[in-house]
């Protein structure tokens, strides 16, 4: 029997991280294919995790690249259309909430297939945010739901949401726990900075309602120029393209870096003092590696970091951010909030019962 075909629609950095250890747990069970809708395309915000990561090069790169939401999102689906009909998968796979993960859910319930969601039942309730908009679609036309927390459980259902719906932990984590020895072991980026364990924080800042809002990116470099610490920055192009537009200088204590690699990534996130971010992503592994996470938003999806006393939410405040930056600590507890590091072994079984 030949095996069932998974088509798993990737296209941004945070993909590539959580669809790893997907794709080596599926391998040998099903004929996945990865299909790169090309949303990121510089080497150090997408090749750079396949040669780091080991995820099996892409079956094809659809080159949409950046764009509108709308022109992004549309070139995306007629691409996917196209590509899923040759296809003809048995199952397509997607992952979080960018635009890539929207033009999969509509391409693949267009076309009659069965959609699953890896990160489903995320909430803002921030319909401004676009990944907001992108969640709700893709789980309103899942016929599979993969839900990291307890908390996405509950969101599903207050939205109607029950059937397919399955709490397996978070993929984000068993990346984070399968590659925390390599990083540790090929990793030289603290002697490559010339910094120490706790002798820096770690910032990254891409979020568009920061980005795009001058008041917003401003206060938040103004904080972190006052921050008593230096202060170590792999910016996003978007960020750095936004910086030159609305002339908002670099303070002095903030060392910007090219976009890194997920290795060195994580030897950053586990030494830093403190960690300052808008990122989903970076507020978990804060919390998995025990360093305290200052959420550049007002609101956040982990909400469940927050609660546990390890995510503090600031705004883009300099006051706020500097008060917490100085009074406040996390507590001794660090509960297990992600399940138990086999989240993809969790679908690939799942995906597996339903074939
Ligand atoms: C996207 C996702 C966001 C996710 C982030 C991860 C959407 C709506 N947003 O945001 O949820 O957190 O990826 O990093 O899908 N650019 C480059 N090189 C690239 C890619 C982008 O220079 O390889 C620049 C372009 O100027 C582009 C801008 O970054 O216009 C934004 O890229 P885009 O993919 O639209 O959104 P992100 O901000 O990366
Ligand atoms: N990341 C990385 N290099 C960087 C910045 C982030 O490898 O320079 C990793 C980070 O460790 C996390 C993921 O990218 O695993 C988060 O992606 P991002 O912040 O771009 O998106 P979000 O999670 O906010 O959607």
């Amino acid at each position: 029997m030949p095996l069932k075909v998974i088509a798993s629609i990737v296209g941004a950095r945070p993909q590539f991280i959580k669809a790893a250890p997907v794709s080596r747990a599926l391998a040998g069970h099903f004929d996945e294919r990865l299909i790169h809708t090309g949303q990121h395309y510089d080497y150090g915000l997408s090749e750079i995790f396949f040669a780091e990561m080991g995820l099996p090069a892409p079956a094809c790169n659809l080159g949409i690249g950046s764009g509108s939401h709308g022109e992004q999102t549309g070139q995306m689906l007629i691409a996917l259309e196209r590509t899923l009909a040759e296809m003809r998968p048995d199952w397509v796979l997607i992952y979080g909430d960018t635009n890539s993960t929207l033009a999969g859910a509509l391409a693949a319930a267009k076309a009659g297939l069965p959609l699953a969601h890896v990160e489903a039942g995320l909430r803002s309730f921030n319909r401004a945010m676009p990944e907001e908009i992108n969640r709700l679609v893709a789980d309103h036309l899942a016929t599979l739901l993969f839900c990291p927390t307890e908390a996405a459980v509950q969101n599903l259902e207050r939205e109607g949401i029950r059937e397919g719906v399955h709490l397996v932990g978070d993929v984000m984590y068993d990346a984070f726990l399968y590659n925390l020895a390599a990083a540790r072991a090929r990793s030289d980026v603290l002697r490559r900075l010339g910094i120490r364990r706790g002798g820096y924080a770690l910032a990254t800042v891409h979020r568009a309602g920061n980005t795009d809002d001058a008041g917003n990116l401003s206060g938040i470099f103004t904080a972190l120029g006052r921050l008593p610490i230096p202060v170590i920055l792999p910016l996003h192009p978007r960020t750095r393209k936004l910086l030159a537009q609305f002339g908002i200088p670099i303070p002095a204590n903030v060392t910007v870096l090219d976009p890194l690699g997920y290795l060195d990534m994580l030897i950053l996130e586990e030494n830093a003092e403190c960690i300052l971010t808008d990122s989903g992503g970076i507020q978990k592994e804060a919390y998995l590696a025990g360093v305290r996470c200052l959420t550049l938003r007002e609101e956040t999806e982990w909400v469940e970091t927050v609660e546990a006393g390890w995510n503090r939410l600031t705004g883009a405040d300099p006051e706020r951010i500097l008060s917490a930056y100085v009074d406040w600590r996390p507590p001794a507890e660090r509960p297990p909030l992600y399940g138990d590091g086999h989240a993809a072994e969790k679908i690939r079984d799942l995906l597996r019962a339903q074939s």
